[in-house]
């Protein structure tokens, strides 16, 4: 476990994915800064994250730069179609930081994923910012897991793909405060398989009626 207090810039962090991760890592050893462009969903989250962590160590942040700039680790809570801009916006303070691609390249009716098949997000990710330390994780659990990783009396596993061991094992930590069961599935050439994985997921719990609240578990001995 790490000691040193890591700054974690969320960029997207007024809803969904961005708040959760929010309000599940302010209890953990991290400075949060939090930026989004809808200062009323800013202000509803930093209520909640004050009323489950008093203590919590975040701030509110004016741009993706100064975020970014500041921090250790940054987290992209946006759509996979921003991240190109956003990445061009921040390039040159991400460079040797830690870039999580929590994204699911998934087009609007669910069907199939919008990136190439011999790529993924993270992968182009990777590419947009060369010099950063691009890992894929957080993209195979439901917002709504982070209330609730335990599901039907299970830790929800969470996938993490990268090249970096150091920013893996930092990642790692990370989903361990969450409170999900962190597995290194390969290098970063196997975040494909995981936001098919999420694909698949996503289909299945619109047609069983999962209320997304789902997760993967792998059992073993
Ligand atoms: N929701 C889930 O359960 C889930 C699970 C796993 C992974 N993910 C991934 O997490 C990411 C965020 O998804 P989400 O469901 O939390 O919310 P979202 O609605 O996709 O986006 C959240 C944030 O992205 C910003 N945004 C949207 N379009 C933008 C654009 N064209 N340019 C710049 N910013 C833009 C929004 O800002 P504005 O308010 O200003 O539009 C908001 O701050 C996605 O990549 C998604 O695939 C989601």
């Amino acid at each position: 476990m790490s000691i040193t207090k890591q700054t974690i810039a969320i960029v997207g962090a007024g809803v969904s994915m961005g708040s959760a991760i929010a309000k599940s890592i302010a209890g953990g050893n991290y400075r949060l800064l939090l930026f989004d462009t809808n200062l009323e969903q800013l202000g509803s989250l930093s209520e909640e994250i004050l009323q489950d962590h008093p203590e919590a160590d975040f701030e509110h942040m004016s741009c993706p730069h100064e975020s970014s700039w500041e921090a250790d680790i940054i987290i992209l809570a946006l759509p996979h179609s921003a991240e190109k801009e956003l990445a061009e916006k921040i390039r040159d303070v991400a460079i040797q930081k830690i870039v999580i691609s929590i994204a699911n390249p998934i087009d609007e009716e669910f069907s199939k994923l919008t990136t190439r098949p011999e790529t993924s997000a993270a992968e182009e990710l990777q590419q947009w910012l060369p010099h950063s330390k691009v890992i894929k994780a957080f993209n195979t659990t439901f917002a709504a897991d982070f209330e609730q990783p335990v599901i039907d009396g299970k830790q929800t596993d969470a996938f993490i793909a990268g090249d970096d061991e150091d920013a893996l094992k930092t990642v790692t930590e990370l989903l361990e405060t969450v409170g999900f069961n962190p597995i290194i599935a390969g290098d970063l050439s196997v975040s494909g398989t995981l936001e098919r994985m999420q694909l698949l997921l996503m289909q299945l719990t619109i047609e069983n009626d999962y209320n997304w609240h789902a997760g993967w578990k792998i059992l073993h001995n």
